[in-house]
């Protein structure tokens, strides 16, 4: 897969260097069409979506309704208005923590590996007595319990909500989501799927998969930095409070009476990221274009090569399954002896490889397992052999060089 060449900031030499960028589970870069697509609103009609009569004003009206379009069409959602734009995944979860009609007693059920987005706004909830929050433990290889899932859900009948990540931003492992929809459905409880680290790699279809809530960021599928997406069944939608109010949420206000727009407007308040939002359609339509399967296939392929090269170095110990391909393009590994940070450190200053350490936003699991900070390589579709060889090669080096 050639598409370095759509990415300026893999274009330049930084020190005479060219950058490895090994950190998109964290952030994806911005290919040229997105860059072109956001500096084509600034420059040619920078107006405000859906308000004044003229004709910047109408341009972006009609280029937020593509870019809804596009977005509704890549996760196959039956109807655009079901897309709110939101500002990342934390957001959108957040939307759906405050919004949904809970009682005290309802339990939200998340895993044990979840990110701090998507375990922080419940237990605060809990802490609070809005709802009860109750965590399922994952088995030793990290995968998901689905036998004690269904045995729990089963006997504990006020779980109402399971929110749950799709793939694991720490060992990328995807979690069983058709069985888990389908146990959770059957006992009366909604799932609030953590897209984040699914939807700019594999294949999603809201409408096949009966998802009904499902949170992703923008900026991990190549889309503009604060953007991102809450997708829900309309009915569910429509039975939520409002989140963020204010202007272009409401029809009407007489009084103290208030008559709110319909979805999505009733949850995008105020002025919006217009050239983030047109960007994020134009990211879709590029991710699309090359079709998502052969960016997984990608992705999984190159994991497997930089598999076997990492498990050549002693000492190297990947967090989650053995086999690269459940991986999710993900090699998180703790390296015993040698502080991760001091390693991403030195790849990055002398070597401009780009990677990520420490506990990932998943502190509650390195706290849990009592794993020691790790370093995280994450693949996308503009990496190559050539990225791997030089991450795998840097982390020796470095490691010679301080035994
Ligand atoms: C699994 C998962 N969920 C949620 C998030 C939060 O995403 P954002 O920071 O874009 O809101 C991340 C970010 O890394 C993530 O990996």
């Amino acid at each position: 897969m050639d598409t370095k060449k759509d990415f300026p900031c893999l274009n330049q030499k930084i020190g005479g260097l060219s950058p490895v960028y090994l950190d998109s589970a964290c952030m994806s870069l911005k290919p040229r069409c997105v860059i072109d697509k956001m500096v084509e609103y600034y420059e040619q009609y920078s107006g405000c979506g859906g308000r004044s009569a003229h004709k910047f004003s109408s341009r972006t009206t009609e280029e937020v309704a593509k870019a809804r379009q596009l977005v509704s069409d890549f996760i196959g959602a039956k109807k655009p208005e079901q897309v709110l734009f939101t500002k990342n995944t934390t957001e959108s979860i957040n939307l759906v923590a405050k919004s949904f009609k809970f009682k005290p007693t309802d339990i939200v059920l998340t895993t044990d590996k979840e990110h701090n987005s998507n375990l922080v706004p419940w237990l605060l909830m809990s802490r609070n007595k809005i709802i009860r929050h109750k965590t399922i433990s994952s088995k030793p290889d990290g995968s998901f319990d689905i036998e004690a899932f269904r045995d729990l859900m089963q006997r504990e009948k006020d779980i109402k909500m399971v929110s749950i990540n799709h793939v694991s931003n720490i060992d990328g492992y995807k979690n069983p989501i058709k069985e888990i929809i389908e146990i959770a459905h059957d006992n009366n409880a909604v799932v609030l799927l953590d897209g984040a680290q699914s939807v700019p790699h594999t294949k999603i279809d809201v409408e096949k998969e009966d998802i009904d809530f499902l949170a992703f960021s923008g900026h991990k599928m190549c889309g503009p930095t604060g953007t991102g997406v809450l997708y829900g069944k309309e009915e569910l939608l429509n039975e939520l409070n409002p989140f963020i109010v204010g202007g272009d949420t409401v029809e009407d206000v007489d009084g103290d009476k208030i008559t709110f727009l319909e979805i999505p407007e009733k949850f995008e308040a105020g002025l919006q990221d217009y050239a983030g939002i047109i960007g994020l359609g134009e990211a879709a339509r590029y991710l699309s274009d090359i079709g998502i399967e052969k960016v997984e296939k990608h992705v999984n392929d190159l994991n497997i090569y930089l598999d076997e090269k990492i498990k050549q170095i002693e000492n190297v110990k990947i967090i989650g399954s053995s086999d690269p391909k459940r991986r999710s393009g993900i090699t998180n590994a703790v390296v015993e002896g040698i502080n991760s940070h001091e390693i991403a450190m030195y790849l990055d200053e002398v070597k401009n490889i780009m990677v990520r350490d420490g506990a990932h936003c998943v502190h509650s699991w390195y706290n849990k397992t009592k794993t020691k900070a790790s370093l995280r390589a994450s693949l996308y579709l503009y990496n190559d052999k050539s990225d791997i060889d030089a991450y795998v090669e840097g982390l020796k080096e470095y490691i010679e060089l301080i035994r």
